[in-house]
């Protein structure tokens, strides 16, 4: 059965949902699906804008096949080759046997490296600037490289004012019927799965997404439509979310906050994580979360540290080093380029503790425009009475920082 939805007169949205993968790119939990976007314009000529992952593609031809009718495809414009859109480009190839390609150059290259077949068909390479005419509409191309990878381009309609945005803009969450941003409670339901979308994917280039922010602010009064790959189609409200994407790409927390994430072996260094989190609700700062790092996916723990503008890393020592999942959280915040946070830090070690120690060292040599508190607490397997005034000083210094 077709499952479409109407985005203006002329343009559908054709893609589906995925509530089958679990890991998003093989590594990221989806407990509440995505969907993979695709968009066919009815124009003098057609035009598809991407196509969808493989294991949807079914339902995608389902789609074209009943509002193309008698018609043929005549256009593919493919924004971006990772294979959850790109997978299904020699389906449309084999349907469609005349129909022409759009793409970058380094798209093109991406296509035949996957083993696609572009050059069986007729294809136009286009850069930033260029234009191109369907009949009634006209688009013009623009370059978005590393947004997410190097060959990805956006484009826009000048006609109906749609940009075609491709990963930016996107998220988490499968669409289940809904199709724009103001059909769901986006700031109550989908931010959180949005920054965990935009922040462990794209999160490295942020200097590449506040590239493609400026140029889309030279364009933003003529922005009708904002038609990503994943997640809903935006139709007012973009200074909300383009606000978002800024402070992300900027490095700049969301909130104002405090991210404990703790690793606790046998729940003493938990405790101690969970006494500084009610010290700090008691002294005002109730923008408080708690993580435990080996029950919480990193991509997560990575949401979260982008969020908030505090991180209490609390560890035990383990081989003589840091808890091994806690060092991965320290490595993907080091991947993903993080900036701009206060740490404090919380070690635990029944004999030769080190794990503050080489906490701290990872954070001032291996992050960037990072500030780590001398206020550490230091525990020795256990927390006691005894570290209530060193808990008390530490939490005094959390809350300064954070008022600050
Ligand atoms: Fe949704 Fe970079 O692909």
């Amino acid at each position: 059965m077709y499952n479409v939805r109407k985005v203006t007169d002329d343009l559908y949205w054709v893609g589906a949902n995925d509530h089958r993968t679990h890991l998003f790119e093989n590594i990221h939990p989806i407990p509440k699906g995505v969907s993979y976007n695709a968009y066919l314009l009815l124009d003098k000529e057609t035009v598809l804008f991407d196509t969808v992952d493989w294991s949807v593609s079914r339902q995608m031809m389902e789609n074209l096949e009943y509002l193309l009718g008698e018609r043929s495809l005549d256009w593919l414009v493919i924004n971006h080759l990772e294979p959850d859109h790109a997978a299904s480009i020699d389906l449309i190839l084999a349907r469609w046997p005349k129909v022409k390609i759009i793409s970058t150059e380094k798209g093109f290259m991406l296509m035949r490296q996957f083993g696609f077949h572009p050059d069986e068909h007729e294809i136009r390479i286009v850069v930033e600037g260029d234009t191109h005419c369907f009949g009634g509409h006209t688009v013009t191309f623009v370059a978005a490289p590393m947004v997410h990878w190097p060959e990805a381009m956006v484009t826009f309609d000048l006609t109906n004012g749609a940009l075609f945005s491709a990963d930016a803009f996107g998220s988490f969450i499968a669409l289940d019927g809904k199709l724009f941003a103001d059909e769901v409670n986006f700031d109550r339901d989908w931010i959180d799965e949005a920054r965990r979308y935009l922040v462990n994917i794209v999160g490295k280039y942020g200097p590449h997404i506040q590239l493609l922010l400026k140029k889309a602010g030279t364009i933003i009064d003529q922005i009708k439509f904002i038609c990503p790959l994943h997640g809903p189609v935006w139709r007012k409200d973009f200074g909300y979310f383009i606000d978002k994407y800024d402070k992300w790409s900027r490095y700049e927390p969301e909130e104002k906050g405090v991210l404990i994430a703790y690793a606790s072996m046998y729940g003493n260094t938990e405790a101690a994580a969970q006494a500084l989190a009610a010290r700090l609700c008691e002294k005002g700062v109730t923008n408080v979360t708690v993580c435990d790092v080996s029950n919480t996916h990193v991509s997560y723990l990575i949401s979260e540290a982008w969020k908030y503008s505090h991180i209490v890393l609390a560890s035990v020592t383990y081989n003589l080093g840091i808890y091994p999942v806690m060092h991965n959280f320290l490595m993907d915040m080091k991947a993903l380029n993080l900036q701009n946070r206060t740490f404090a830090l919380i070690e635990n070690g029944s004999w030769a503790s080190k794990s503050g120690d080489l906490m701290q060292k990872f954070i001032n040599e291996e992050l960037k425009n990072m500030t780590v508190l001398n206020e550490r607490l230091s525990i020795a397997s256990s927390m006691g009475a005894d570290k209530a005034a060193e808990l008390e000083v530490l939490a005094d210094a959390i809350v300064e920082s954070v008022k600050a």
